[in-house]
């Protein structure tokens, strides 16, 4: 069978990355820009200078990944790209740049979900890897559990009904001094703190649901922070991060074990930029274990965002079919 190899671009945020996906789990290249130290300084992502910079630099980040990939553009079968969620300026910056390499070369268009790019991105991980299975989806912005029913096939069991929960990571670390995205420097001060320390709520809501509430144990941080500063207490930021990271991957572990062993399956997969979370790998592994159940997660460099995952999910929609017109416009609050 002829491979099929497709080129992805992924601009829905604070990343401008293009990558050479083949037959959806090999990738040829997989270039990132990170615009993270640009908005640093303004303690998260400012939209209007995140659609700037992709369009200074998505030209670039293009020329590298077709270089790195030692291919050519009639090597190319289609051109994927996010359509949404994200920012409506900085997707459409990827978007334009499709749409014109699908249009010049003749090629399809592939209009690709972030989230889907997300779950897919354990496909570049694990070759074996294929629905049905559990998943969870936790980034800056989505916190779903999702029954995985088969490529592109989704059933929502359960979403967060506030926050999400790198939302919530963020507004922590911000609160204890950490710069943006405040996730992996609570990771790294937890690891030196007392998970004990401080006893933040877990919210569960009614019994049975898969939905989760990350506002509460956020101001339960916020209102201890306050109270310490009043009382003139000095507080332990690694003692805090702690116990806050382990009443999160408590209510996490909880709900997505729960959700695994109702629908009986027997493999969760965990995606987003909070999958990066080491206390929550760790830990959710060591739960499945006792029920039987494996865990797989992207590594690293796949679970923040990156082109290659949408090359991934790209793949099986290039396979059914699923292309766009060049009128496709950008979804910023696109479900699965
Ligand atoms: O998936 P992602 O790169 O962007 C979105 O689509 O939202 O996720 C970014 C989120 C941020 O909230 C960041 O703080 C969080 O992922 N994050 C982490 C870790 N690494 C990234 N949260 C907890 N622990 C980490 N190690
Ligand atoms: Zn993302």
């Amino acid at each position: 069978m002829k491979d099929i190899i497709i080129l992805a671009i992924e601009t829905s945020c604070d990343e401008t990355s293009v990558a050479i996906i083949k037959n959806g789990r090999e990738i040829l290249s997989n270039v990132i820009y990170t615009q993270i130290d640009i908005h640093k300084k303004f303690g998260g992502v400012v939209p209007e200078i995140a659609s700037r910079k992709h369009i200074e630099k998505i030209d670039l980040i293009f020329a590298q990944s077709l270089e790195e990939s030692g291919l050519n553009f009639k090597d190319l079968d289609a051109i994927a790209v996010t359509y949404g969620p994200g920012l409506v300026g900085a997707l459409l910056v990827g978007m334009s740049y499709a749409k014109a390499l699908a249009f010049g070369l003749g090629i399809p268009l592939i209009p690709v979900n972030h989230i889907d790019g997300h779950i897919a991105a354990n496909y570049l991980a694990f070759p074996d890897l294929e629905p049905p299975y559990i998943a969870l989806i936790v980034s800056g912005g989505h916190t779903h559990i999702i029954d995985v029913l088969g490529y592109g096939e989704y059933k929502v069991l359960g979403r967060t009904r506030d926050d999400a929960v790198g939302e919530a990571f963020d507004k922590v670390a911000r609160t204890l001094g950490f710069p943006y995205p405040g996730g992996p420097y609570i990771d790294k001060a937890a690891k030196d703190g007392n998970k004990e320390a401080i006893k933040f709520p877990r919210t569960y809501l009614e019994k049975g649901s898969f939905d989760f509430s990350f506002s509460g144990i956020k101001s339960s941080v916020l209102n201890y922070l306050n109270s310490m500063k009043m009382k003139g207490i000095e507080v332990n930021a690694n003692d805090v991060a702690a116990s806050f990271q382990e009443a999160v991957v408590d209510v996490l572990i909880e709900k997505i074990i729960s959700a695994s062993l109702k629908m009986n399956h027997k493999e969760i997969i965990i995606a987003g930029g909070v999958a990066a979370n080491s206390n929550l790998r760790k830990r959710l592994k060591e739960e499945a274990k006792i029920h039987h159940l494996d865990v797989f997660y992207p590594p690293l460099s796949l679970c923040t965002d990156n082109a290659a995952m949408i090359g991934a999910a790209a793949y099986y929609q290039f396979k059914k079919g699923i292309f766009a017109n060049l009128d496709l416009n950008s979804v910023p609050n696109l479900k699965l």
